[in-house]
């Protein structure tokens, strides 16, 4: 049975229209063509503090009261999450991993790690880095996803590794990467149709 769809993106460059970015738009693209209502929500237009670790997540939200809290609304609400960062020192941006370590109240009632999502969920990251070649990296955001089975009803996370992307335009010169992001915001928007509700 078909159902509407709600997929979200979330731009984890400080860089306003930097190469993880304008793929991510490119993936949202492929969702809204695929029948999904998009929306985008910029890291850097938020105050996010860290997780601190409290282990005390309330039902209601987390204790912080920060940028966090319209993020965590709509994700909550989306069947489909996308993801976007740049690699900075061999990591994800510091921006991004501060937001992604806020989802920890995701699987975390109490002291208890419980689910919190029901599903069915998609969810997805589109990686971009310099290095023309460099298979840690997609490992990296692949872990990174792998939690999300664990915050309840999502399927494995998938990655798309952009390799190359040193500059703030390459991704612009790159319709192999766009068309990559746009199938990929289109499958995971397909899968979710497919499912019953
Ligand atoms: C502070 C900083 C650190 C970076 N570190 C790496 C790195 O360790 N490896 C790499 O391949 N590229 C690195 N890069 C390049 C970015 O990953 C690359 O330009 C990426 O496409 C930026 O994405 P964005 O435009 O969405 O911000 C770094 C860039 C910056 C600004």
């Amino acid at each position: 049975m078909s159902r509407s769809v709600r997929a979200l993106g979330i731009a984890g460059s400080l860089r306003r229209n930097g190469n993880s970015t304008t793929l991510l738009r490119a993936a949202l693209a492929g969702a809204q063509q695929a029948g999904a209502t998009t929306t985008l929500i910029r890291l850097d237009e938020l105050i996010l503090r860290g997780c601190r670790g409290c282990d005390s997540c309330p039902d209601d939200g987390c204790r912080q009261r920060d940028g966090f809290g319209a993020v965590h609304a709509a994700l909550a609400l989306a069947d489909v999450w996308l993801f976007a960062a740049p690699v900075y020192f061999d990591g994800v941006s510091g921006t991004f991993k501060t937001f992604y370590d806020r989802l920890y109240w995701f699987r975390r009632q109490g002291t208890e790690v419980r689910p919190r999502l029901g599903g069915p969920r998609r969810g997805a990251m589109i990686v971009t880095y310099e290095d023309p070649q460099n298979a840690f990296y997609e490992q990296m955001a692949q872990r990174l996803v792998n939690y999300l089975p664990g915050f309840g009803g999502f399927a494995p996370g998938r990655v798309l590794a952009c390799s190359g992307l040193g500059p703030v335009g390459a991704a612009r010169s790159r319709p192999d990467y766009a068309e990559a992001a746009r199938a990929l915001g289109a499958q995971l928007t397909h899968e979710i149709s497919s499912d019953a509700p």
